[in-house]
């Protein structure tokens, strides 16, 4: 940025000792990052998937708790399988990268989604990444893949059903806490902040449950582009904002 910092305000000031303790990410653009240079949406992909590694690692540096990013969606197998096929390409790729380096950068990571869908290989990339470490502490990463809110909902409410009526518990019993446990988040607090870049302004089944009393952040920024900078305007944005919870202060 030059010196009159083309209509783009001034580098945010950031707490870095308050920040919020989870962070959502719903990772969008990458196709159109893609299509404004002559590339492939594969292309897009890929320089997105580079992006993911870089503010994941930041988002350990500066000690946030938790970090969940979409992935892929229920619906994105609507998409061609050419398509298709190389995202869950890169995501071989990062899970092997992720698994060689894990005693390195020890985040624990975790997935949000069914993935039954996904390939046998791939599945036990997922599960290996999360056994491996499960007892990291610090840091926590999810990744929804094959992830859809309501999905998460339906299923919820399919397994507390099922409990009910093999007589293991009655109507009553269900409460906020408990339906919480049975969703694909069990046991992570709910996100404090929500980002989603390239200038979509929909929330496209991501963490409906959960995102109940979320702050979001919205920017035109397509996700291969997003970096540090922007996730400090966003960090600094939720900061100067007054969450009540429906109370008053
Ligand atoms: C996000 O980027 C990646 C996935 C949804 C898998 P998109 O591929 O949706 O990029 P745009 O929205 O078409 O630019
Ligand atoms: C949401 O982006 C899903 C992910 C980023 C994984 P989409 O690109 O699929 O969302 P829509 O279609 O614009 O709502
Ligand atoms: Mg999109």
């Amino acid at each position: 940025m030059g010196l009159f910092g083309k209509g783009r305000e001034r580098a945010p000031k950031v707490d870095f000792d308050h920040l919020p303790r989870h962070v959502a990410i719903i990772m969008d653009g990458n196709g159109r990052w893609a299509n404004k240079r002559g590339l492939p949406r594969t292309a897009g992909h890929a320089a997105g998937a580079e992006t993911f590694r870089r503010i994941a690692t930041y988002c350990k540096e500066i000690g946030l708790e938790y970090l969940t990013v979409y992935a892929f969606s229920t619906e994105n197998w609507k998409r061609s399988e050419e398509e298709v096929g190389a995202i869950m390409g890169l995501l071989k790729k990062y899970l092997l990268e992720a698994i060689g380096q894990m005693e390195r950068d020890r985040v624990k990571m975790r997935f949000f989604g069914d993935l039954t869908p996904l390939s046998q290989e791939l599945r036990d990339l997922c599960r290996r990444t999360e056994e491996i470490s499960t007892h990291y502490e610090g840091c926590q990463v999810n990744i929804c893949l094959n992830y859809g809110g309501r999905d998460e909902i339906l299923r919820a409410a399919r397994a507390f059903a099922g409990e009910c009526a093999a007589g293991r518990a009655v109507p009553e019993q269900l409460d906020e806490t408990a339906f919480s446990g049975l969703l694909f988040s069990a046991g992570v607090p709910d996100p404090d902040l929500i980002i989603r870049p390239s200038g979509e302004v929909r929330i496209s089944n991501f963490l409906l449950w959960q995102s109940a009393y979320a702050e979001y952040y919205f920017t035109d920024v397509l996700w291969p582009d997003f970096d540090q900078e922007e996730l400090h305007r966003a960090l600094a944005s939720y900061q100067g904002r007054s969450r009540r919870f429906g109370g008053v202060t």
